[in-house]
């Protein structure tokens, strides 16, 4: 067992998060996480309406006793989703951890406060990490450049990022953006982190309720198999690679704005690709972890696996590197 403060603050086992993954962050694969001992995420805005999500939050219940959460992902849209109602169906559903993400969870926080629930900020900067803490998260996850989603905009990778947020942050941080064995776990915590998060790992898990062929096109794929899309219009995604994801980067690389590449990111595409196994269909999300993914477990599998090397790699493989005995030497 890995205790953290992590584990301590929100009740779970093993030091690992499934964060809100939009179409995937669905109650049978967060109830698998919850079972696992690890902390899953229903991603709020998966679900069409606020009643829709309160449903998905009792499937949930049903499938697990153990803790989780919801992700509640602030978009920059010109038509913004019905927060407010949301947020009211994640307090009356009796949810008491939440995922923020996106943009500044202070409108959020004091509801979700009132009602006992605890807020673990996402964000990608260390400065976004600080006013966080500043305005009462209970805890950070941040993440770092190699992630899926949105790596922000100033590409600092974990081996930077992760120290440098934990030399400002007080409170529970995790961290994210490739990380995907018990190395990274092991790597984590020595870099100052109370744990990890994940996404695209847990994407190629047998529970993961997507296409097979998507989880096998990840198995498949290596660490160079992404795009930075949105760069140029400054909102940048992390995707899977492939002809859409490269026709988007070359259009707006010529000069092109978002109205000329609307048709080719809509959600809708992206939602078949994983939903018909078409990788090709649409843009969706997948990150460098890629290069570290060769299995489709079952969610408590990868789990177990990643303590066990983390804890192999700790107590272990370094513990043997303190060694008081001298280094023989070759005679
Ligand atoms: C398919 C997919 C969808 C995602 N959608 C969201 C989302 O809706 N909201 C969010 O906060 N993060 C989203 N993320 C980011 C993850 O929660 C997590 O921060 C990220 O995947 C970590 O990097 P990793 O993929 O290298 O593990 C998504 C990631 C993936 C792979």
């Amino acid at each position: 067992m890995i205790t953290t403060r992590f584990t301590e603050l929100f009740g779970v086992r093993h030091p690992i998060a499934q964060g809100g993954m939009q179409w995937v962050g669905r109650a049978e694969l967060v109830a698998a996480v919850a079972n696992a001992g690890a902390l899953g995420f229903i991603t709020g805005l998966t679900q069409p309406t606020p009643e829709a999500l309160a449903a998905e939050i009792v499937r949930c219940r049903d499938l697990t006793d153990q803790p989780f959460g919801v992700n509640l992902t602030i978009l920059p849209t010109i038509t913004p989703p019905p927060y407010d109602e949301y947020r009211r169906a994640i307090v009356e559903s009796g949810v008491t951890i939440v995922e923020t993400a996106g943009a500044n969870p202070e409108p959020h926080i004091g509801m979700f406060h009132e009602h006992g629930i605890r807020v673990i900020h996402k964000c990608t900067s260390v400065r976004h990490a600080v006013k966080a803490q500043a305005i009462g998260v209970d805890a950070i996850s941040i993440d770092g450049f190699e992630c899926a989603g949105h790596p922000g905009e100033d590409d600092t990778p974990g081996l930077v990022l992760i120290p440098t947020a934990a030399d400002q942050i007080t409170i529970p941080m995790i961290a994210s953006g490739g990380f995907g064995d018990g190395r990274g776990l092991a790597a984590a915590l020595a870099l100052g982190a109370d744990g990890i998060n994940m996404g695209t790992r847990f994407l190629a898990t047998a529970e993961a309720p997507i296409h097979r062929n998507i989880k096998e096109a990840i198995v498949r794929a290596s660490a160079l198999s992404t795009q930075l899309i949105f760069r140029t219009l400054r909102n940048t995604a992390r995707v899977a690679d492939n002809a859409v994801s490269r026709e988007v980067v070359k259009i707006l690389n010529e000069g092109g704005q978002f109205a000329d590449i609307s048709h080719l990111v809509a959600g809708a595409r992206g939602r078949v690709a994983y939903e018909q196994g078409d990788p090709d269909a649409g843009i969706w999300y997948a990150s460098l972890a890629q290069g570290l993914i060769h299995d489709i477990p079952a969610v408590a599998d990868l789990v177990n696996r990643i303590v066990a090397e983390a804890e192999e790699i700790i107590n272990g493989r370094m513990r043997k590197m303190l060694s008081a005995d001298p280094v023989p030497t070759v005679a």
